[in-house]
């Protein structure tokens, strides 16, 4: 009994300490938030506060973990969000549903004016978006403004697009019959976007699965929920304005739980996910399992390869730009530098010389090329991965420390010396490390560069036209961006985005890539009083 009642009292004790602890955690967040600051003020401006709904579907909600979101220039807190619980989720699922009842009804070109609305609001604030982008992904400002720039750009492809898209009439082999492809929307697209372009690459998905005739569902990064939330603040008042259903761009943000849910989900006619090959693999399976749709960009592990005979003024800024921007987390920085071997002391020099004139600081800061790493963890996998790389023979010429100062800041680094199949080379590590690796030979060079198990994006420098089009055709690239004097990153949005292998196989943005997010109907109509057979069967 006694030791019943010490244990009680215990208890009480410990219980009282983690409230007043839980809850001076909390005042201490509250106090010390970015959005509170006067500094920050601006975020109010995109409709933040300290605690926001991370749930859309017509209404605001978010009843789930709430989860803060941090500046990873100096690991502040930013302001708060409420993600999605499961029933949140269902409740969501089916008002898009019902909201695509409403959507499809409407005349594609009618869409492509709501998604130039869409464009034009995004247009009024892609400055403070562009901002907001910088504080809490990481990347430098004009890269911010950058990405929102491109779901622009994508709303007003898709305009134009809404009033193009269409099938063939093809010749029927039969008389008084037409042969005709319809293409309708597949329904409900599941967007799963990854940290690294919290804006672009919804946007790229939004605009066109929208003019297409469907709705959207989107789960942004757990660690980009503002943004989300900020963008998805943007869209919906346009549906609103319209009085549309706002379900037609719903988002539930959430962790692992709500991206497992929708690629499970029968509802979920397309999962679009961006993200790494290991769980973009996960997302296939489940998608697959119930024969669903999905269109993946995974992993990339990307090469430029100088020749003999490149314009080394071109190639120096080249290599930096794709290495070092972003700090090295596009899917289509460039990891692998391939260098032949009479050019390639003088390369390493001259790129080394240009890494250590890049000008570091706060990515919010206008004269800033290079920020931090988005998370901690991304500074463990930049140390190991170095490790490894002076393990597997690697010698490091430039970088390869984490900086002193606050925030997730390491130094871009170049190693050079080894093999061309060293498994750290083969390794994507999303983090700014370039390997430089020497070749001698055309083939070897074109050989190593699809040897990898990615396939995204590859560049090529040279002015030899013969070689320029052995790298386009059957025996160069196998990857799905194959590039000439230009950097492996900075794609525009006109062309289809996106790589083969384990990148996944999908395409996204310009071009054809409207297919995917539309089904096929093969149709035959008889207007004549006959019934012929195809082949030329008789059955009577
Ligand atoms: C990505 O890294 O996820 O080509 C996409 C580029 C950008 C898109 C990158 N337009 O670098």
């Amino acid at each position: 009994m006694q030791r019943c009642f010490t244990l009680t009292i215990v208890r009480h004790w410990a219980l009282r300490k983690k409230l007043l602890t839980i809850s001076y955690q909390q005042s201490a967040a509250m106090s010390t938030l970015l959005i509170n600051q006067p500094k920050y003020a601006w975020l109010k401006e995109l409709g933040l506060s300290e605690d926001n709904d991370g749930v859309y579907n017509g209404n605001w909600g978010g009843k789930g973990e709430v989860i803060t979101s941090y500046c990873p220039a100096n690991n502040e807190p930013i302001a708060r969000v409420r993600q999605a619980t499961m029933a949140e989720y269902e409740e969501t699922v089916q008002k898009s549903r019902d909201a695509w009842k409403v959507w499809a009804d409407i005349p594609a070109p009618k869409r492509g004016e709501i998604v130039r609305q869409i464009g034009d609001a995004l247009r009024k604030k892609i400055k403070v978006l562009g901002s907001l982008v910088s504080l809490e992904m990481g990347k430098i400002y004009v890269e911010g403004v950058g990405e929102v720039q491109e779901y622009v750009d994508v709303c007003d492809y898709a305009v134009g697009l809404s009033r193009m898209i269409g099938g063939p009439v093809l010749p029927s082999e039969r008389p008084g019959h037409a042969l005709i492809e319809m293409w309708n929307p597949v329904g409900l697209v599941g967007i799963i976007t990854a940290f690294n372009f919290p804006v672009a690459v919804y946007g790229w998905n939004n605009a066109i699965a929208l003019i297409c005739g469907n709705v959207c569902l989107w789960k942004g990064a757990p660690t980009t929920p503002l943004t989300s939330v900020a963008v998805t603040k943007i869209v919906a008042e346009v549906l609103e304005q319209n009085n549309l259903p706002g379900a037609i761009c719903s988002m539930t943000c959430g962790g692992a739980d709500i991206g497992t849910a929708m690629s499970k989900d029968e509802r979920v006619d397309l999962v679009s996910f961006t993200g790494s090959t290991q769980v973009g693999k996960m997302v296939a399976m489940m998608v697959q399992e119930r024969f669903g749709r999905n269109l993946l960009e995974l992993g990339g592990n990307n090469a430029i390869i100088v020749f003999e005979d490149a314009d080394l003024n071109l190639v120096v800024p080249s290599a930096v730009f794709a290495s070092v921007g972003t700090a090295g987390q596009r899917c289509t920085t460039t990891r692998r530098l391939m260098l032949h071997g009479s050019i390639h002391d003088v390369v390493v020099e001259r790129v080394a010389k240009a890494y250590k004139q890049v000008r570091i600081g706060d990515p919010w800061d206008p004269s800033t090329m290079y920020g931090p790493l988005h998370t901690k963890q991304a500074v463990d996998q930049y140390l190991a991965a170095i490790e490894q790389a002076k393990q597997q023979g690697g010698t490091v010429v430039c970088g390869g420390k984490v900086m002193e100062r606050p925030g997730n800041y390491v130094e871009p680094t170049i190693i050079t010396g080894l093999a061309h199949d060293a498994p750290i080379v083969h390794t994507e590590t999303f983090v700014p490390i370039l390997y430089v690796l020497k070749f001698q030979t055309e083939e070897e060079a074109f050989a190593w560069n699809n040897e990898v198990k990615q396939g995204l994006s590859s560049s090529i420098f040279t002015k030899d036209m013969g070689r320029v089009f052995r790298w386009l055709g059957p025996k160069g690239s196998d990857c799905g961006i194959v590039n000439v004097n230009i950097p492996t990153s900075g794609a525009e949005i006109g062309g289809a985005f996106g790589g083969e292998k384990h990148t996944g196989g999908g395409r996204e943005s310009g071009s054809d890539s409207w297919k995917q997010y539309m089904r096929r109907s093969t149709c035959t109509i008889n207007y004549s009083k006959d019934l012929p057979l195809a082949q030329g069967i008789k059955f009577e």
